[in-house]
């Protein structure tokens, strides 16, 4: 039984209930973009940022964008709102190149159709906060940025789903991924950091990755507290000499690695880097969410 409710198009849906049309392009060729926002004491947190882009995504794919960000603001809520009871929601807002015939000529496809999600959050666990998480290394590259540049959030997550399985098959709970270089660049649904040092290094977005929206709030954090953040060319060799890692996303805030291909990461528990920024993330992320006025 799914929970939650779905606006497609002007309509909001219980979720077992909305669908779209098979020859939704975005259905068929996987062509769209999409953003995955969850609430804080109900209120979306960083919708600006998420719509910011949310609008870069969809104009590398020449994708017109059908709504302003009050509008979509305003039909998020009333998606909330229909959802019922929820403690916290996930929200994932999808964007596709609409219905028509199947070709790829854009005119085949005069109206995109817009589609949110909303379901009821599933927070990690305390034991990812507390003992962290295990990755692995997967064989998968990510995606070359003159093929499907992983800097759009696409809807096109073949992948993604790929080097996931390969994580599974290895008992870890992320996929970490080089480049065609050799260089490490991000996880299958998050951004990738170790800390060596006292310094949290991340890989450039020249790296051929998603610049998350979590990813640049820790820069931002690092800099109120004294934390150097930055990025740096990073390979699998590196892995070896991190004292902490962790990932970030938004649903997963940041969660310490304790683990990468069965080896220990330093202590083999969370680190105090890793503790400063999550606790200041969380901080920040209550405190940004309670200064809002919500707007239903
Ligand atoms: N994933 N890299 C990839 C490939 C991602 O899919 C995501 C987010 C991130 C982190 O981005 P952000 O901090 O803006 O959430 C990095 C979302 C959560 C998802 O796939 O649902």
């Amino acid at each position: 039984m799914m929970r939650g409710a779905v606006y497609v198009n002007g309509k909001i849906a219980p979720a077992d209930q909305a669908v779209v049309p098979v020859y939704d392009h975005g259905f068929v060729y996987g062509e769209g973009v999409y953003e995955t926002l969850r609430t804080y004491n109900r209120v979306p947190f960083l919708y600006d940022r998420h719509m910011r882009r949310l609008r870069q995504s969809a104009e590398r794919l020449l994708l017109d964008v059908p709504f302003s960000d009050k509008a979509l603001l305003q039909w998020m809520d009333q998606t909330v709102a229909a959802a019922g009871e929820l403690e916290e929601g996930y929200i994932r807002v999808l964007l596709t190149r609409g219905v028509g015939d199947l070709n790829y000529d854009p005119k085949s496809t005069p109206t995109p159709t817009t589609v949110i999600i909303v379901k009821p959050l599933e927070a990690p666990a305390p034991r990812v906060f507390d003992d962290g998480i295990r990755i692995a290394l997967v064989d998968m590259l990510r995606n070359h940025p003159k093929s499907v540049n992983p800097i759009i959030k696409s809807n096109n997550l073949l992948n993604n789903a790929l080097a996931m399985q390969a994580a599974y098959r290895a008992g870890a709970e992320e996929a970490l991924m080089c480049n065609y270089r050799g260089e490490l660049t991000e996880c299958s649904q998050a951004n990738f950091f170790m800390v060596r040092g006292g310094a949290a290094l991340t890989p450039a977005s020249d790296a051929g990755l998603l610049e998350g929206v979590t990813r640049a709030f820790i820069f931002e954090l690092g800099k109120e507290i004294g934390i150097d953040v930055r990025e740096e060319v990073l390979t699998p060799k590196d892995l070896a000499t991190a004292d902490e890692m962790f990932i970030t996303s938004t649903t997963r805030e940041l969660s310490p690695v304790v683990n990468v291909d069965g080896r220990a990461v330093g202590s083999g528990k969370p680190g105090p880097v890793t503790r400063q920024l999550l606790e200041l993330y969380q901080r920040r992320a209550q405190e940004l969410t309670r200064a809002a006025v919500p707007s239903a």
